[in-house]
């Protein structure tokens, strides 16, 4: 696994909203997300979610989006992939590492959550991170916690 090239979260730009727009999944995974336009939009107009690039030397090569929950105010994760052609090489898991830090220390969240359907393999990822499985769910999703240490 490469895990020695740095990854970074950015702000989406007239820069870079292009080449978010371009990721794509692999088609057997095109069940468990929406396109990275549709969480661009979401973004834009529902005011909810706020989207960031995963960047690799100066190259956009992920979405992933965080939100605030103001019932319990905790952090949540959405909208997250890799481009198939990136995928299977660690940046998945240092991107989200990214995201629970800025989480974390920029918007000082101490609990955070995600939902997943329970039949996407990026269970083992969320798990391998520290994620657990609750009995809350999101429709068809199963909602997963994370207390920051
Ligand atoms: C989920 C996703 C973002 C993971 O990105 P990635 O860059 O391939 O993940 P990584 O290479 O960092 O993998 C990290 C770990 O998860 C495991 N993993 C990742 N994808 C996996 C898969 N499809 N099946 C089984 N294990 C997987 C890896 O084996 C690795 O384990 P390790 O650290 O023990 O070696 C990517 O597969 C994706 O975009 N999937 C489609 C969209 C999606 O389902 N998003 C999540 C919605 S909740």
């Amino acid at each position: 696994m490469q895990i020695d090239e740095k990854i970074t979260l950015e702000e989406v730009s007239t820069e870079n909203w292009r080449d978010i727009i371009a990721l794509d999944v692999k088609s057997e995974q095109a069940q468990y997300v929406a396109s990275s336009s549709f969480y661009l939009l979401l973004c834009h107009y529902d005011q909810i979610w706020h989207p960031k690039a995963i960047v690799k030397n100066q190259e956009v090569i992920g979405v992933i989006m965080w939100a605030i929950d103001p019932d319990d105010e905790s952090g949540w994760i959405g909208g997250f992939l890799i481009d198939q052609k990136w995928q299977k090489k660690g940046y998945g898991k240092l991107a989200l590492l990214e995201m629970l830090s800025f989480l974390k220390h920029e918007q000082q969240r101490k609990h955070v959550a995600l939902s997943v359907q329970p039949q996407n393999p990026a269970i083992h990822l969320y798990e391998s991170i520290g994620f657990t499985k609750t009995d809350e769910w999101e429709g068809d999703e199963i909602v997963m916690r994370f207390s920051m240490d």
